[in-house]
């Protein structure tokens, strides 16, 4: 046998392996699908994203092969009865199956990203720690995660356990004894709860006050895991946008541009590395009113400023009102002094602040959107642009389709075929 027969022969050995796994379905799957535990994507053959997450799912496949999760997938358009009992309402949906309750994966489609999800859906959503070594496993295995220490009673646990159900699908919550972990962690208290965050700890205020007052200590909680479950420095993308703007916090952005290997150019590297720098040195004085990210593509902050930024940028961002600010000055020239000097302006409002929620700024970002949105078609098909372009309703509606469906700033987390369609 020659080399490249047996080339072929390896490779189609191996593809026979990776898509072996996952299972293909039929309108059977709606009396099975009680039984066991699920990771399915619903795909129809003709959607684009569908095709594209084809390699990462036998991936995905792969990465839970020795689990009890059956990975499987199933052709939407030939078992509409599927479709209606699941309640698919876009393609690709990916959806987390156990008994009676289901749960769609709403984060990035990389392979790390959901087998993550998948596996910690498999499990109750607290696990219990029994031994202080198993602290060093957990900070191994996960960069983030949550502790409840204490007895399994009272209302600090109560309240825990409504977030770490609320939560599941994004963070890891654990419960300890006090005994076990007084050492390891030193608690300041004998019940409380904790985030261990790249390399840290760091505790939930309380006080018997917030502890007596059971909707008080919910909303603090929720407010306090839902910030705390992202990292001090997370790739910010369409995906996760709208909840990192529920972090009530300014939100810090360096804007770069990633090419199709995901690699940047030198002086992008320097500046994100830089603001990487300021927030890891600094965590203890900024992360309480700030939470810093950075975006791989520009498109998402042009249509926050509506003009094309100069790649690296820095943007910062308003959660309440949705103003932006920009620095004075190229941020390709910023030092770190100037960045603190630049966020403390900020913080003390008196930096320049542009944009918000009004509607002549919605108006505008529509506009920039629309242009947007043809720029990129005009790419892809000048002619078939020009002809729905040639009748000025076309461009019409989707000016109003920009304005009123398409503010990225107000989207809803739910995710359409057509923003699908514009994500490129
Ligand atoms: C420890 O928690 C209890 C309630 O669980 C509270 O009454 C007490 O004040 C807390 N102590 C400190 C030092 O925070
Ligand atoms: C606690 O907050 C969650 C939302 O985070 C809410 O669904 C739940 O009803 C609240 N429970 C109590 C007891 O306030
Ligand atoms: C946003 O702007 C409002 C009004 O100027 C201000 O009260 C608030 O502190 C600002 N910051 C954040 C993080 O919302």
């Amino acid at each position: 046998m020659n080399f490249i027969t047996l080339t072929t022969l390896l490779l189609i050995v191996v593809n026979y392996v990776t898509s072996s796994k996952v299972l293909e379905l039929s309108d059977k799957f709606i009396d099975i699908s009680k039984e066991g535990t699920w990771f399915v994507k619903f795909y129809a053959p003709w959607c684009a994203y569908c095709s594209r997450l084809e390699p990462v799912w036998a991936h995905v496949a792969q990465g839970l092969y020795s689990t009890p999760i059956k990975v499987a997938k199933v052709d939407c358009t030939r078992f509409p009865a599927i479709t209606s009992h699941f309640q698919i309402r876009a393609y690709p949906t990916i959806m987390f199956i156990k008994g009676t309750s289901t749960h769609v994966y709403n984060g990035e489609r990389i392979k790390e990203d959901m087998v993550n999800f998948a596996l910690r859906m498999a499990q109750p959503p607290i696990q219990k720690v029994s031994y202080a070594d198993s602290i060093d496993n957990l900070k191994d295995q996960h960069d983030i995660f949550f502790g409840y220490i204490g007895e399994h009673q009272g209302t600090l646990w109560e309240i825990f356990t409504i977030q770490a159900i609320k939560y599941q699908p994004h963070a890891w919550f654990y419960s300890m004894n006090y005994d076990v972990i007084k050492k390891e962690l030193k608690p300041p208290n004998a019940s409380c709860v904790f985030v261990y965050k790249e390399d840290d700890i760091y505790f939930f205020e309380t006080s018997p006050e917030l502890l007596q007052n059971k909707e008080n200590i919910n909303t603090t909680l929720d407010k306090w895991v839902h910030a705390e479950r992202f990292g001090f420095f997370p790739k910010i993308t369409r995906s996760n946008f709208n909840e990192i703007l529920e972090i009530k916090k300014y939100i810090v952005i360096a804007v770069v541009s990633e090419n199709k290997l995901n690699e940047i150019s030198q002086t992008e590297k320097f500046f994100k590395d830089m603001m990487e720098e300021i927030i890891r040195s600094k965590k203890h004085e900024l992360h309480h009113k700030f939470q810093f990210g950075w975006m791989g593509t520009p498109d998402l902050a042009n249509s926050i400023v509506m003009y094309d930024l100069s790649i690296p940028h820095l943007i910062v961002l308003n959660s309440t009102t949705h103003h932006h600010h920009l620095p004075d000055i190229d941020p390709v020239f910023m030092t770190p002094e100037a960045v603190i000097r630049f966020l403390d302006a900020i913080h003390n409002q008196i930096a320049p602040t542009y944009g918000g929620k009004d509607f002549i700024v919605r108006l505008y970002r529509g506009f920039y959107e629309a242009r947007a949105t043809v720029s990129s078609m005009w790419r892809g098909n000048p002619i078939l642009t020009a002809l729905v372009f040639g009748l000025p309703l076309g461009f019409l509606s989707l000016l109003c389709y920009s304005m009123f469906c398409a503010d990225i700033l107000d989207a809803e987390e739910e995710e359409t075929t057509e923003t699908h369609e514009k994500r490129d």
